[in-house]
């Protein structure tokens, strides 16, 4: 293969970090408790594994308890909804780390309905509610939030008002900038760059950006796969990078 050299290959080095991500299984520097909204989702449930399989101590969060069934000693399954004060209150009590990875639509596509942004409100009341014992949260949240090239990924591609997808990617704007709006609140929004590959390995192998879409040397939003982007939120709560900020992962 030809080395990449010139421009291209030192902004691609400046703006980004390489991260591997080593899987020892049991060997947490130091187990956390770590609470998963989504844990029964497509990518939730991948963070549940990968936290377990590190040695933290996971508590499960689905609105159907019987539908959340995973057989290890460090798990718990609490019932609980995302966007209720109350009962997110009880549950992230005493946790060192929340992570957010709901389905994000909402009624009437609205994007103020959208649960990602009711989500981030919930916590938002929630740590301040709790003040210094209050957990960080690692909230999933959407590609077209990212730049490429300073220009946002929403302009380039406005899509339509009221569709389903115009709120999912609204929400998750409305999402971020709650959480840039506060100074209190320890939070990480995790953007992906380019489509999410839901079947791929964990190659623990990864890039780790802020605002800008990660591209490959044939210029393209990197993606990622879902156990990987699961290993970039285990590796953002083990050693913070991005507090108060957002982050981007790619390959
Ligand atoms: N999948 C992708 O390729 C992709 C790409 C870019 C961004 N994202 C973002 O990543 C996030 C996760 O995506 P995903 O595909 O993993 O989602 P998903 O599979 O649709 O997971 C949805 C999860 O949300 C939970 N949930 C729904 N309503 C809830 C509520 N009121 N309270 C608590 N939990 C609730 C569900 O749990 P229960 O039903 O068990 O309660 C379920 O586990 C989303 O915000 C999505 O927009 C995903």
């Amino acid at each position: 293969m030809k080395a990449e050299t010139g421009h291209g290959a030192r902004s691609r080095l400046f703006s980004s970090l390489i991260w591997i991500s080593c899987l020892l299984p049991g060997m947490a520097a130091q187990a956390e408790t770590v609470v998963i909204y989504g844990a029964t989702g497509n990518i939730g449930s991948k963070i549940v594994t990968e936290a377990l399989e590190r040695g933290h101590d996971v508590i499960g969060v689905s609105r159907n308890l019987e539908t959340l069934s995973v057989d290890h000693p460090n798990f718990t399954a609490v019932g609980g909804d995302v966007s209720s004060l109350e009962s997110m209150l009880e549950i992230i009590e005493g946790a060192d780390a929340i992570v957010i990875s709901v389905r994000g639509y909402g009624p009437n596509n609205y994007p103020e309905e959208t649960l990602n942004y009711r989500a981030s409100k919930t916590f938002i009341a929630a740590s301040r509610s709790l003040g210094e014992a209050a957990p960080r949260v690692i909230q999933l949240g959407g590609g077209s939030t990212l730049y490429s090239n300073g220009v946002l990924g929403l302009d380039a591609r406005p899509g339509t008002e009221g569709t389903s997808q115009h709120g999912l990617v609204c929400g998750h704007w409305l999402a971020l900038q709650n959480y840039r709006a506060t100074t209190s609140v320890n939070w990480t929004v995790v953007s992906p760059s380019g489509q999410y590959d839901r079947d791929g390995p964990r190659t623990g192998i990864y890039r780790q950006g802020w605002d800008e879409v990660l591209v490959g040397a044939d210029g393209r939003p990197g993606g990622i796969s879902h156990r990987d982007a699961a290993a970039a939120v285990i590796d953002e709560i083990e050693n913070p990078k991005s507090l108060k900020r957002r982050m981007t992962v790619g390959y």
